[in-house]
């Protein structure tokens, strides 16, 4: 199978008082065709830059650069100007965490998808509607014929999330990007959503990125996973031995804060004490040194540590695994 998106070295920065400061820093991944991929972290870890650089939406002050960012044979770091309007939507689409920032409060949800669908293809009003019709389908919008006439304001967030859905699925992309598409929705409503796209991405072939700081949604949605932190891919693998093997010890706090059925007062969260870095504040050594409880006396501090293997496919950057394994990193 073609390798649909292969992200090389990228890194991104914005300039600041004292020169360039990295916001995403040297981080490269592969997603194949209909594949799914999670990226998680804590918030401000460059989870959302990563997905802009690949729709060409990073803001204007930000300076994106790598050895490429290979889309079906298409580098996306070479993209400029109206190049993006063959990429954009029609093969990758976005649902973002705020779904009325997708929708023009204005406009029917139908019109929505119908203009939507005529500004990118050539077809009668008739078969942009038929289209509309079957992919609030897909998206599973109730009641379609009657609530298909509703203004974004007159749905609530999970109706709209669906819409948002439907408007990205519209074009037929390959790539469906879900940046903390679920994060502002009631649990039940977030875990139909979540549902949702894991049967769309099989039913559809499509490829999913699903960013979330929320690795119980990781576990549910599958395929790989890659955990950021200040900007760095600290740890990369399959999501289910990442989460039942971590070993970053980053990943293991974002483990043990996260919330859990198991969670009680005999067995509270752990949140990571501390902060994370300011970017342009963590130098040459490893992004998590100031938070890390085992960290490598000299070594962490002076160099960012490279990739080790910790499975099939299964890779951790951290000096303290590479010199005592597992065991170091408990
Ligand atoms: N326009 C901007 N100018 C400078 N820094 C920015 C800008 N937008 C975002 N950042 C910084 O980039 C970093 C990564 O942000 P982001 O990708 O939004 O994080 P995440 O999505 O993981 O929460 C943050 O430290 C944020 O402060
Ligand atoms: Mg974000």
């Amino acid at each position: 199978m073609p390798c649909a998106l292969n992200v090389e070295n990228l890194s991104i920065r914005f300039s600041g008082r004292d020169g360039d400061i990295a916001v995403v820093d040297d981080v490269s991944f592969r997603l194949e065709a209909g594949e799914s991929l999670v990226i998680a972290g804590e918030s401000g870890s460059g989870k959302s830059m990563v997905c802009q650089a690949l729709l060409g939406i990073v803001p204007k002050a930000a300076k994106v650069s790598g050895t490429r960012i290979d889309w079906n044979g298409r580098d996306l770091l070479a993209t400029t100007g109206e190049a993006w309007r063959a990429v954009r939507g029609a093969e990758i689409a976005m649902i973002f965490q705020d779904p009325t920032a997708a929708l023009n409060p204005l406009i029917t949800v139908e019109h929505q998808i119908t203009d939507a669908i005529r500004a990118h293809r050539k077809c009668t009003k008739d078969e942009a509607r038929a289209r509309t019709i079957e992919v609030l389908g897909m998206a599973g919008f109730p009641e379609l014929e009657h609530r298909m006439k509703s203004y974004p304001s007159e749905l609530s967030g999970g109706l709209r999330q669906r819409v948002a859905i439907a408007l990205a699925l519209s074009c037929a992309p390959s790539l469906i990007i879900a940046d903390e598409a679920t994060t502002n929705l009631d649990v039940s409503i977030q875990a139909q959503i979540v549902t949702l796209l894991r049967r769309l991405k099989d039913q559809l072939g499509l490829a999913l990125i699903f960013v979330t700081h929320d690795l119980g949604l990781a576990a549910e949605i599958g395929g790989k996973l890659m955990v950021m932190y200040a900007g760095h891919a600290v740890e990369q693998g399959p999501v289910l031995d990442v989460l039942a093997d971590p070993c970053h010890p980053y990943t293991h706090g974002l483990l043990r804060s996260a919330p859990t059925l198991k969670s009680s007062r005999t067995n509270p969260l752990q949140p990571i004490p501390g902060q994370a870095p300011k970017p342009g504040s963590i130098g040459k050594g490893s992004p998590f040194r100031s938070r890390c409880p085992v960290v490598v006396g000299g070594v962490c501090a002076a160099t960012r540590a490279g990739w080790t293997s910790a499975g099939e496919d299964h890779q951790v950057a951290c000096h303290r695994f590479a010199l005592d394994g597992r065991e170091g990193v408990r």
